[in-house]
């Protein structure tokens, strides 16, 4: 049982197991808490056009944007297999996906592996000095 945001770890778990990824072979979940305190989650969905793939988190602020709740307040990422090492944190682009719609700087971005907590970040320390909608008056 891991302490820290155990109902997303499990949301962005289930939903890894889902993941369409026969090309990199490499597993994400992503599960957001949006402002209603609902749970968004999703996966990696690989295409054989790889370009076309889309990150899990892509696909989890799409269910989110869906449901027609707009803000993430907290967001887990899981990737890699238990115990390997790996810690997923979210590519560049998904860091930018991100920024559209944390909450603010400080909107924590849990980091696990198929089975463990690995590392907390906010979303200024992965994309610091970013670009946003405040940027365009909005
Ligand atoms: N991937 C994600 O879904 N999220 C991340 O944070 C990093 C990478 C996916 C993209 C691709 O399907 C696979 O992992 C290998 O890069």
């Amino acid at each position: 049982m891991n302490a820290i945001a155990d109902d997303l770890f499990q949301a962005a778990r289930a939903a890894r197991l889902h993941a369409h990824a026969p090309y990199s072979g490499f597993k994400v979940g992503a599960a957001i808490r949006s402002e209603s305190g609902r749970i968004h989650a999703g996966c990696n969905v690989e295409n054989a056009a790889y370009p076309q793939g889309q990150c899990a988190e892509a696909t989890a602020i799409g269910l989110l944007i869906a449901s027609g709740d707009r803000k993430i307040i907290e967001l887990v990422v899981v990737g890699g297999e238990a115990g390997s090492g790996v810690m997923c944190t979210p590519c560049g682009g998904c860091r930018q996906r991100i920024r559209e719609f944390a909450a603010g700087p400080g909107t924590p971005i849990h980091v696990f592996d198929a089975g463990t907590f690995r590392q907390s970040f906010t979303l200024g320390q992965l994309l610091p000095f970013s670009f946003g909608p405040d940027n365009l008056g909005f």
